[in-house]
Order: C-alpha cells, then sequence, then structure tokens
C-alpha cells in the first residue's frame, strides 16, 4: 500500500496455468480480502463482480492517501471499486454485464489497472437474469459470444469467462468450445448447475471432460466443500484434470487455505484481514460482514458478540486488540488528509460532466436565508439510533419547548438534499444525499452545529468542514 501509484504500459501477460486463485464474491473479494490472499499464496485474485452500469457511473482518481486507485460513484460517493500496485499484476475484474459495447466501455476504462477482465455467466440470482446477466447468459451464447469477441479484439488484457456447467454434458462441452473459440485465455468452471445448490456434489466429472476438451486453460470451481487444507486443493486439481484452482468459500472461510505452511488460526487470520481493512479505509459493514463469515458458529461466543455489537471499525478493531493500530492509521490519513464521502460531491461531479449547473449555494442562502452547510451524513459514526442527529434535535426541541423540527426535502434524479426548520430559522445541507433519511440528518448535523449542540471537533468528526 506504501507503493507509488504508477502508471507503465509494461507489462506481464497473466498466465492462468497452475495457478491458485481466489474466487469473485459479492462482498468478499474486495481488496483487503484480495491482499490477504496474495498474502497467503493466491496466484490471481478476482474482485467481486462489478455490474457495468455502476462502473460507467464512476470516475477514477488516485488516493495519494491510501495508495490506491480509486472507481468512485459519481451519484453516492461510494468506493464502486479499489485497486492498488500491489495487485496490479494479479487482479481479474469481473463484471456482470449483458452488452457489448458497455462492457468494452468498462474494459477501456480500467485495463490499465488491472491484470484481466472476467465476464460473469453463472450467477442464479434472480437480479442476474431479470437483467440478462450471469447465469442468463449461458441460455445466451450468442450474446456471450459477442461480448468476449469485442472484449478480446479491443483490449490489451487477458479475458476470461466464468460458467456453471448446464444439465447436459454435450451442450456443455459445445458451450465451452463457442466460448473458446472466442480467443478468450481461460474459462473458469464451476461444477454445479444453475439450479443446484452449494450441498449439491460438484461435478468434478464434467470439468474432466471440458479440461479434456479445451485448449486453453480451464480453471476448476466448486470445490470447496472436499478443501480443508492446502494438499486437497492439488486432489481437486488432480481429479478433474484442470490447469488450475479457483477457491471461493474455503477462501472466505479461511483464506490462509492459500498458504503451503497451513491453514492459520481463525484469530490470526482475522488479525491480518482487519489490519489491511484499516490500511484500505474499508467501510466498517463490509469489514464486519467479511469477519462474520471467518467466525460463523464462534459468533455466539463472548467475543464474537463483543464484535456483533460494533459499528465503527475502530470498536471492530478493539476487539481483537488492534485500537491502537486502528488510532495510528487513522491519525496518519488525517494528517494526509485523506477524503471522505463529503468531499466527493455526487451532484458536483455528475454536474460537471453533463454541463448541468452547480446548485447555486450563495443564492438558496440570501433567498431563502438558509444557514447552509456542505455537510454529507455518515451512518457509520452513530453506534445507537439516539445519537442520531434527527433524534438529539428532536429531543432538543422538545425539551426546549420549540416548534418539532420540519423538513423540507429536495429530490434531483436520484438524490436529495434537506431543508429544516427550527425555532424559525432555516438549517441545510448542500450535499446530495442517495436518500431522504440522509439528507434530512445531514441537515439536521448542520442545525445542531449551528446552534452550538455539538462543536466543531464532533463535526469534523463526521468528516465535515464547516463553510
Ligand atoms: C459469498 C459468495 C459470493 C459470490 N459471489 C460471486 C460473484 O460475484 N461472481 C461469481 O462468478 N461467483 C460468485 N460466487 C460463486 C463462487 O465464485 C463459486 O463459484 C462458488 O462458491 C463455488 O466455489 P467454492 O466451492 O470454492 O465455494 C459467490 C459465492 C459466495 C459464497
Amino acid at each position: 500500500m506504501d507503493e507509488k501509484v504508477a502508471i507503465t504500459t509494461e507489462r506481464n501477460r497473466l498466465n492462468y496455468e497452475n495457478k491458485l486463485i481466489l474466487a469473485p464474491m459479492v462482498r468478499i473479494s474486495t481488496l483487503p480480502m484480495r491482499l490477504l490472499a496474495i498474502d497467503y499464496g493466491a496466484d490471481i485474485v478476482y474482485t467481486e463482480e462489478l455490474i457495468d452500469w455502476k462502473l460507467l457511473r464512476s470516475f477514477r482518481r488516485e488516493n495519494d492517501v491510501l495508495g490506491t486507485v480509486d472507481y468512485i460513484d459519481k451519484t453516492d460517493g461510494t468506493v464502486t471499486f479499489r485497486t492498488c500496485p500491489r495487485e496490479r499484476d494479479k487482479v481479474v475484474l469481473q463484471i456482470g454485464t449483458c452488452d457489448a459495447t458497455r462492457a468494452l466501455k468498462v474494459g477501456k476504462m480500467i485495463e490499465q489497472d488491472v491484470a484481466g477482465i472476467d465476464l460473469n455467466m453463472g450467477c442464479p440470482k434472480l437480479f442476474s437474469l431479470v437483467g440478462k446477466m450471469g447465469a442468463a447468459l449461458l441460455q445466451e451464447p450468442e450474446t456471450a459470444r459477442n461480448i468476449l469477441k469485442t472484449l478480446v479484439d479491443n483490449l490489451s488484457i487477458p479475458v476470461t469467462c466464468k460458467i456453471r456447467v448446464l444439465p447436459d454434458l454435450n451442450k456443455t462441452l459445445e458451450l465451452c468450445e463457442l466460448l473458446q473459440s472466442t480467443g478468450i485465455s481461460a474459462i473458469a468452471v464451476h461444477g454445479r448447475t444453475v439450479s443446484e445448490r452449494p450441498q449439491h456434489a460438484n461435478r468434478n466429472v464434467v470439468l474432466k471432460e471440458i479440461s479434456n476438451r479445451l485448449s486453453i486453460p480451464v480453471i476448476a470451481n466448486g470445490g470447496s466443500k472436499e478443501i480443508q487444507k492446502y494438499s486437497d486443493i492439488f486432489k481437486f486439481k488432480e481429479i478433474t484434470g484442470c490447469s488450475s484452482v479457483m477457491l471461493a468459500r474455503a477462501a472466505e472461510w479461511n483464506c490462509s487455505i492459500f498458504s503451503k505452511e497451513g491453514l492459520l488460526p481463525m484469530e490470526d487470520v482475522i488479525k491480518s484481514y482487519l489490519k489491511y481493512a484499516v490500511n484500505c479505509d474499508n467501510p466498517p459493514s463490509n469489514t464486519k460482514y467479511c469477519i462474520q463469515n471467518i467466525l460463523r458458529e464462534q459468533q455466539e461466543s463472548v467475543l464474537g458478540r463483543k464484535f456483533l455489537n460494533s459499528q465503527t471499525l475502530e470498536q471492530i478493531c478493539n476487539c481483537w486488540d488492534l485500537s491502537d493500530y486502528y488510532r495510528l492509521k487513522k491519525r496518519e490519513f488525517d494528517e494526509k488528509g485523506l477524503l471522505g464521502r463529503s468531499q466527493v460531491s455526487p451532484m458536483r461531479e455528475d454536474d460537471k460532466q453533463d454541463g448541468e449547473q452547480l446548485p447555486n449555494k450563495r443564492k438558496i442562502a440570501d433567498e431563502e436565508d438558509v444557514v447552509l452547510m456542505h455537510c454529507a451524513f455518515l451512518r457509520n459514526n452513530y453506534v445507537t439510533d439516539l445519537q442520531l442527529p434527527k433524534t438529539v434535535l428532536h429531543k432538543w426541541s422538545q425539551t426546549q419547548r420549540k416548534k418539532m423540527p420540519n423538513y423540507n426535502t429536495q429530490q434531483k434524479g436520484k438524490l436529495f438534499r434537506s431543508i429544516v426548520t427550527v425555532d424559525g430559522r432555516k438549517y441545510g445541507s448542500s450535499f446530495w444525499e442517495k436518500n431522504k433519511k440522509w439528507a434530512e440528518q445531514g441537515a439536521a448535523l448542520v442545525c445542531l452545529f449551528s446552534l452550538g449542540l455539538i462543536n466543531e471537533k464532533t463535526f469534523a468528526a463526521n468528516g465535515n468542514v464547516p463553510s
């Protein structure tokens, strides 16, 4: 993470033979987990599936404080994809798409930052199927062929796809040959059909048939249930006759499965993961989700319950004696000026792009006499509902026998901002939020700060700068 974000054009082309691979997993295969997998021995790390239109509404920003490259969603300021130079020759970005033009736009946008691009053709979730993505492409081989060929012909990085097997062996082999004909560099195959669930046996025999038939590397996937230790990975590789092995759940549960030295205790894995989560400024909700999937039944322990009650990254770190580590890093990031969501005004980025007028702060303030500040509401900063700005403001109004706060929320596209009237005066935030509730919380926060009910330090801790 300390390496400088550098862009070079000369790079080694990714090779998919004899590789141990971290599988794409939604919410799991984010940057901290990918870096941890590389530390333990993974040769290639796939991202979680990222949907084409979400990437296309993001803009690229080099983050000098974290040493990362970030793709930031213009509509809400959240990070769609974060990567760093350490993984650049190993990371494969998986996209969810049903459209060759959009897929290529994504490919062009990210090819300088990743080692490869993968097309998801196996996701059985309704969301994917309705959008004609993921496993829907198994029924639309021509669409899949067109997407893959467009990417292969126009990108400088290798292209792969990840499929599930079809109920019929011959149809599966036919599909694989068609996909191979596009010039892709490898194909990952999950040995279950769309309707089969993880408890069903993986069709290892089908994987073997595919690897016998194709000339490109076949990556075996679906074996986690049988993989408890490092040597099991190679048994799976041998049974399936595939070139490489891709692990999802075995890595989700204990990422040190990639380590030649054998499995590490869960506590060591969690601590190493947490350090990466802190280094990457990973959202607490995502960090918590990943740790929950490592802890699994241990969530019932005393430590597990303490962990489940934690909300902020600092509280999570505290459960594993990493508070000092967290504070040091936090201070370092603050000193270097790490940008929060509040400094990435989504609407402003949008406005810059499409030439719309910026919301005119002075005009609103003058015309309506609003105390206006640029203030994002960061939900993770509040441990209990009682601490939420709206709740505090409501209580204050009650005890001071004032009229209850009255919120007036403006909507523009999918974004919201709000003005609250308290004691005859108006307060608002110029930050466009992605939902009405957060917009109201932002306005309440400005009001609390303006009335002196919270101090500058607390206000700044929310990532806000009085303006
Ligand atoms: C939490 C979770 C999220 C997943 N997300 C994705 C995804 O984003 N893209 C994808 O192609 N497969 C996804 N999968 C499927 C896995 O990549 C893999 O194909 C499946 O779990 C079988 O492999 P395994 O036996 O090693 O777990 C996901 C699986 C899990 C458990």
